[in-house]
Protein backbone atom coordinates (compact mmCIF):
# COMPACT_ATOMS: atom_id res chain seq x y z
CA UNK A 1 0.00 0.00 0.00
CA UNK A 2 2.47 2.35 0.33
CA UNK A 3 4.09 1.95 -2.95
CA UNK A 4 0.76 2.80 -4.17
CA UNK A 5 0.42 5.79 -2.14
CA UNK A 6 3.79 7.51 -2.76
CA UNK A 7 3.19 6.89 -6.37
CA UNK A 8 0.21 8.93 -5.64
CA UNK A 9 1.27 11.42 -3.91
CA UNK A 10 3.91 12.15 -6.48
CA UNK A 11 1.75 12.30 -9.60
CA UNK A 12 0.08 14.58 -7.44
CA UNK A 13 3.03 16.49 -7.30
CA UNK A 14 3.63 16.50 -10.46
CA UNK A 15 0.26 17.00 -11.70
CA UNK A 16 0.50 14.29 -14.13
CA UNK A 17 -3.06 11.67 -14.97
CA UNK A 18 -3.69 9.94 -12.20
CA UNK A 19 -3.83 6.18 -12.55
CA UNK A 20 -6.69 3.94 -11.90
CA UNK A 21 -6.83 0.90 -9.69
CA UNK A 22 -9.20 -1.96 -9.73
CA UNK A 23 -8.81 -4.04 -6.13
CA UNK A 24 -10.18 -7.54 -6.93
CA UNK A 25 -10.86 -10.71 -5.19
CA UNK A 26 -12.84 -13.11 -2.76
CA UNK A 27 -15.18 -11.74 0.01
CA UNK A 28 -13.26 -10.24 2.74
CA UNK A 29 -9.73 -9.98 1.62
CA UNK A 30 -9.12 -6.68 2.55
CA UNK A 31 -10.60 -4.48 -0.39
CA UNK A 32 -12.59 -1.91 0.88
CA UNK A 33 -10.38 -2.01 4.34
CA UNK A 34 -6.73 -0.96 1.75
CA UNK A 35 -8.63 1.56 -0.16
CA UNK A 36 -9.91 3.32 2.84
CA UNK A 37 -6.49 3.42 4.24
CA UNK A 38 -4.95 4.65 0.55
CA UNK A 39 -7.80 7.82 0.60
CA UNK A 40 -6.19 8.10 4.44
CA UNK A 41 -2.43 8.49 3.13
CA UNK A 42 -2.53 9.52 -0.56
CA UNK A 43 -3.25 13.43 0.57
CA UNK A 44 -6.38 13.40 -1.75
CA UNK A 45 -9.95 14.43 -1.31
CA UNK A 46 -12.14 11.62 -0.82
CA UNK A 47 -15.35 10.05 -1.79
CA UNK A 48 -17.06 6.77 -1.72
CA UNK A 49 -19.94 5.36 -4.26
CA UNK A 50 -21.13 1.72 -3.12
CA UNK A 51 -22.07 0.36 -6.64
CA UNK A 52 -25.88 -0.24 -4.51
CA UNK A 53 -26.87 2.92 -3.93
CA UNK A 54 -27.07 4.16 -7.44
CA UNK A 55 -29.76 1.76 -8.73
CA UNK A 56 -32.28 3.66 -5.84
CA UNK A 57 -31.60 6.79 -7.58
CA UNK A 58 -33.64 5.63 -10.74
CA UNK A 59 -33.13 8.78 -13.21
CA UNK A 60 -31.60 11.16 -10.56
CA UNK A 61 -28.34 8.81 -11.09
CA UNK A 62 -27.20 10.96 -13.84
CA UNK A 63 -27.82 14.11 -12.74
CA UNK A 64 -26.00 13.23 -9.15
CA UNK A 65 -23.27 12.01 -11.01
CA UNK A 66 -22.55 14.53 -12.82
CA UNK A 67 -22.56 16.60 -9.39
CA UNK A 68 -20.07 14.38 -8.30
CA UNK A 69 -17.60 15.35 -10.95
CA UNK A 70 -18.31 18.47 -11.07
CA UNK A 71 -17.49 18.57 -7.22
CA UNK A 72 -14.20 16.56 -8.27
CA UNK A 73 -13.29 19.35 -10.35
CA UNK A 74 -13.31 21.80 -7.53
CA UNK A 75 -10.95 19.69 -5.18
CA UNK A 76 -7.41 21.65 -5.24
CA UNK A 77 -5.81 18.14 -3.44
CA UNK A 78 -7.67 16.24 -6.22
CA UNK A 79 -9.97 13.41 -5.52
CA UNK A 80 -9.80 9.69 -4.99
CA UNK A 81 -13.47 8.70 -6.12
CA UNK A 82 -13.85 4.99 -4.24
CA UNK A 83 -16.41 2.80 -5.99
CA UNK A 84 -16.97 -0.01 -3.71
CA UNK A 85 -18.62 -3.44 -4.84
CA UNK A 86 -18.35 -1.60 -8.51
CA UNK A 87 -20.19 -4.81 -10.24
CA UNK A 88 -23.47 -4.18 -8.96
CA UNK A 89 -22.85 -0.21 -10.81
CA UNK A 90 -20.52 -0.80 -13.53
CA UNK A 91 -21.63 -4.05 -15.25
CA UNK A 92 -21.74 -4.81 -19.00
CA UNK A 93 -24.45 -2.77 -20.77
CA UNK A 94 -24.93 -6.10 -22.99
CA UNK A 95 -26.97 -7.81 -19.74
CA UNK A 96 -30.88 -7.56 -20.49
CA UNK A 97 -31.04 -7.38 -16.80
CA UNK A 98 -30.38 -3.62 -16.37
CA UNK A 99 -32.55 -1.10 -16.47
CA UNK A 100 -32.77 2.23 -18.72
CA UNK A 101 -31.74 4.18 -16.15
CA UNK A 102 -28.52 2.06 -14.79
CA UNK A 103 -27.87 2.40 -18.45
CA UNK A 104 -28.16 5.84 -18.57
CA UNK A 105 -25.74 5.95 -15.34
CA UNK A 106 -23.03 3.88 -16.79
CA UNK A 107 -22.69 6.07 -19.69
CA UNK A 108 -22.99 9.46 -17.93
CA UNK A 109 -20.16 7.56 -15.85
CA UNK A 110 -17.93 6.45 -19.07
CA UNK A 111 -18.39 9.85 -20.35
CA UNK A 112 -16.64 11.85 -17.25
CA UNK A 113 -14.25 9.10 -17.00
CA UNK A 114 -13.60 8.74 -20.45
CA UNK A 115 -10.57 11.56 -20.50
CA UNK A 116 -7.45 11.59 -18.16
CA UNK A 117 -7.77 13.40 -15.58
CA UNK A 118 -5.41 15.76 -13.06
CA UNK A 119 -8.20 16.14 -10.86
CA UNK A 120 -9.55 12.33 -9.97
CA UNK A 121 -8.08 8.72 -9.24
CA UNK A 122 -10.80 6.56 -9.74
CA UNK A 123 -10.29 3.05 -7.33
CA UNK A 124 -12.78 0.35 -8.05
CA UNK A 125 -12.89 -2.42 -5.94
CA UNK A 126 -14.78 -5.99 -6.61
CA UNK A 127 -15.29 -9.34 -6.28
CA UNK A 128 -16.86 -10.23 -9.95
CA UNK A 129 -15.02 -7.61 -12.10
CA UNK A 130 -15.68 -10.17 -14.74
CA UNK A 131 -19.15 -8.75 -15.05
CA UNK A 132 -17.45 -4.79 -15.88
CA UNK A 133 -18.71 -3.51 -18.61
CA UNK A 134 -15.64 -3.76 -21.17
CA UNK A 135 -15.12 0.24 -21.43
CA UNK A 136 -14.81 0.65 -17.57
CA UNK A 137 -12.14 -2.04 -17.85
CA UNK A 138 -10.47 -0.67 -20.69
CA UNK A 139 -10.04 2.84 -18.11
CA UNK A 140 -8.31 0.70 -15.96
CA UNK A 141 -4.21 1.39 -15.65
CA UNK A 142 -2.94 -1.34 -12.37
CA UNK A 143 -4.73 -4.04 -11.54
CA UNK A 144 -4.48 -5.08 -7.49
CA UNK A 145 -5.13 -8.75 -6.41
CA UNK A 146 -6.54 -9.59 -3.35
CA UNK A 147 -5.89 -13.47 -2.47
CA UNK A 148 -7.06 -15.66 0.53
CA UNK A 149 -4.52 -15.11 3.64
CA UNK A 150 -1.34 -17.61 3.58
CA UNK A 151 -0.87 -19.67 6.88
CA UNK A 152 2.14 -16.60 7.55
CA UNK A 153 -0.41 -14.32 6.94
CA UNK A 154 -3.53 -15.70 9.16
CA UNK A 155 -0.76 -16.22 12.02
CA UNK A 156 -0.02 -12.46 12.02
CA UNK A 157 -4.01 -11.40 12.30
CA UNK A 158 -4.84 -14.11 14.17
CA UNK A 159 -2.10 -12.80 16.82
CA UNK A 160 -3.33 -9.36 15.96
CA UNK A 161 -7.22 -9.91 16.61
CA UNK A 162 -6.47 -12.21 19.57
CA UNK A 163 -4.94 -8.74 21.31
CA UNK A 164 -7.82 -6.64 19.88
CA UNK A 165 -10.42 -8.64 21.10
CA UNK A 166 -8.99 -10.62 24.15
CA UNK A 167 -6.16 -8.97 25.35
CA UNK A 168 -6.64 -5.10 24.95
CA UNK A 169 -10.41 -4.61 23.86
CA UNK A 170 -10.70 -1.18 23.14
CA UNK A 171 -13.08 0.67 24.76
CA UNK A 172 -13.11 1.46 28.13
CA UNK A 173 -15.86 -0.73 29.26
CA UNK A 174 -14.57 -3.83 27.50
CA UNK A 175 -13.57 -6.42 29.81
CA UNK A 176 -9.85 -8.05 29.04
CA UNK A 177 -10.59 -11.67 28.34
CA UNK A 178 -9.35 -14.63 30.72
CA UNK A 179 -7.32 -17.41 29.03
CA UNK A 180 -7.04 -20.39 30.39
CA UNK A 181 -4.52 -22.92 28.87
CA UNK A 182 -4.42 -21.25 25.54
CA UNK A 183 -0.80 -20.94 24.40
CA UNK A 184 1.01 -20.68 21.41
CA UNK A 185 0.67 -24.49 20.57
CA UNK A 186 -3.28 -24.19 20.50
CA UNK A 187 -2.99 -20.96 18.55
CA UNK A 188 -0.95 -22.84 16.18
CA UNK A 189 -3.60 -25.24 16.16
CA UNK A 190 -6.04 -22.85 14.67
CA UNK A 191 -3.48 -20.97 12.52
CA UNK A 192 -3.76 -24.69 10.49
CA UNK A 193 -7.26 -24.77 11.27
CA UNK A 194 -8.26 -22.50 9.42
CA UNK A 195 -7.10 -22.24 5.96
CA UNK A 196 -9.41 -21.03 3.57
CA UNK A 197 -10.71 -18.33 6.21
CA UNK A 198 -10.91 -14.88 4.81
CA UNK A 199 -8.90 -11.56 7.21
CA UNK A 200 -13.03 -11.11 7.72
CA UNK A 201 -13.41 -14.72 9.24
CA UNK A 202 -10.63 -14.40 11.25
CA UNK A 203 -11.47 -11.00 12.74
CA UNK A 204 -15.51 -12.77 13.30
CA UNK A 205 -13.82 -15.81 15.06
CA UNK A 206 -11.96 -13.60 17.32
CA UNK A 207 -14.83 -11.90 17.89
CA UNK A 208 -17.06 -14.93 18.14
CA UNK A 209 -14.26 -15.84 21.32
CA UNK A 210 -14.84 -12.63 22.94
CA UNK A 211 -18.36 -13.23 22.89
CA UNK A 212 -18.09 -16.58 24.62
CA UNK A 213 -15.88 -15.48 27.55
CA UNK A 214 -18.36 -12.28 27.66
CA UNK A 215 -21.10 -15.54 28.30
CA UNK A 216 -18.98 -16.46 31.23
CA UNK A 217 -18.77 -15.51 35.02
CA UNK A 218 -15.54 -13.15 34.93
CA UNK A 219 -14.92 -13.27 30.94
CA UNK A 220 -13.15 -16.34 30.88
CA UNK A 221 -11.72 -18.28 27.68
CA UNK A 222 -10.66 -22.00 28.52
CA UNK A 223 -9.26 -24.32 25.72
CA UNK A 224 -12.26 -25.64 24.68
CA UNK A 225 -14.45 -22.95 24.17
CA UNK A 226 -11.73 -21.99 22.24
CA UNK A 227 -11.55 -24.69 19.94
CA UNK A 228 -15.44 -25.56 19.80
CA UNK A 229 -15.58 -21.71 18.53
CA UNK A 230 -12.90 -22.57 15.55
CA UNK A 231 -14.87 -25.81 14.54
CA UNK A 232 -18.55 -23.75 14.38
CA UNK A 233 -16.67 -21.37 12.46
CA UNK A 234 -15.28 -23.78 9.90
CA UNK A 235 -18.35 -25.90 9.40
CA UNK A 236 -20.48 -22.52 8.79
CA UNK A 237 -17.93 -21.37 5.90
CA UNK A 238 -18.10 -25.05 4.74
CA UNK A 239 -22.17 -24.80 4.83
CA UNK A 240 -21.95 -21.32 3.01
CA UNK A 241 -19.32 -22.79 0.25
CA UNK A 242 -21.41 -25.43 -0.51
CA UNK A 243 -24.42 -23.11 -1.19
CA UNK A 244 -22.36 -21.45 -3.39
CA UNK A 245 -21.51 -23.83 -5.42
CA UNK A 246 -25.00 -25.25 -5.53
CA UNK A 247 -26.06 -21.53 -7.15
CA UNK A 248 -23.23 -22.18 -9.38
CA UNK A 249 -24.32 -25.15 -10.40
CA UNK A 250 -27.87 -23.99 -11.21
CA UNK A 251 -26.43 -21.63 -13.01
CA UNK A 252 -24.10 -23.40 -15.08
CA UNK A 253 -27.54 -25.86 -16.06
CA UNK A 254 -29.87 -22.31 -16.98
CA UNK A 255 -26.84 -21.33 -18.57
CA UNK A 256 -26.68 -24.29 -20.76
CA UNK A 257 -30.47 -25.17 -20.51
CA UNK A 258 -29.43 -28.45 -18.88
CA UNK A 259 -31.67 -30.57 -16.38
CA UNK A 260 -30.85 -29.92 -13.08
CA UNK A 261 -32.48 -32.48 -10.19
N1 LIG B 1 -5.56 -8.40 5.28
C1 LIG B 1 -6.31 -8.20 6.38
N2 LIG B 1 -5.75 -7.95 7.58
C2 LIG B 1 -6.51 -7.75 8.67
N3 LIG B 1 -7.84 -7.76 8.66
C3 LIG B 1 -8.46 -8.01 7.51
C4 LIG B 1 -7.72 -8.26 6.29
N4 LIG B 1 -8.61 -8.47 5.30
C5 LIG B 1 -9.83 -8.36 5.86
N5 LIG B 1 -9.74 -8.09 7.18
C6 LIG B 1 -10.88 -7.90 8.12
O1 LIG B 1 -12.07 -8.16 7.43
C7 LIG B 1 -12.92 -7.01 7.41
C8 LIG B 1 -13.57 -6.92 6.07
O2 LIG B 1 -12.63 -6.59 5.05
P1 LIG B 1 -13.04 -5.74 3.78
O3 LIG B 1 -14.37 -5.13 4.00
O4 LIG B 1 -11.92 -4.86 3.43
O5 LIG B 1 -13.18 -6.91 2.70
P2 LIG B 1 -13.52 -6.78 1.14
O6 LIG B 1 -12.40 -7.42 0.41
O7 LIG B 1 -13.89 -5.39 0.81
O8 LIG B 1 -14.78 -7.75 1.04
P3 LIG B 1 -16.05 -7.67 0.04
O9 LIG B 1 -15.59 -8.22 -1.29
O10 LIG B 1 -17.04 -8.59 0.69
O11 LIG B 1 -16.50 -6.26 -0.02
C9 LIG B 1 -11.99 -5.85 7.72
O12 LIG B 1 -12.70 -4.81 8.32
C10 LIG B 1 -10.99 -6.48 8.65
O13 LIG B 1 -11.52 -6.56 9.95
MG1 LIG C 1 -15.68 -4.48 0.32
Amino acid sequence: MRSIAVSTANTKANRAPFRHLLLHGPPGTGKTMFARGLAHHSGLDYAVLTGGDIAPLGRDAVTELHKLFDWAKTSRRGLLLFVDEADAFLQSRETSTISEDQRNALNAFLFRTGTESDHFMMVYASNQPSQFDSAVLDRIDEMVEFDLPTEEERRAMIAMYIDKYLLKPPGRWAKKVETLDIGSEEIERVVKETEGFSGRAISKLAIAWQAAAYGTEGAVLDQAAFFHTVQLHKKSMQTKDSWLQNAEHYADALTTDKKVL
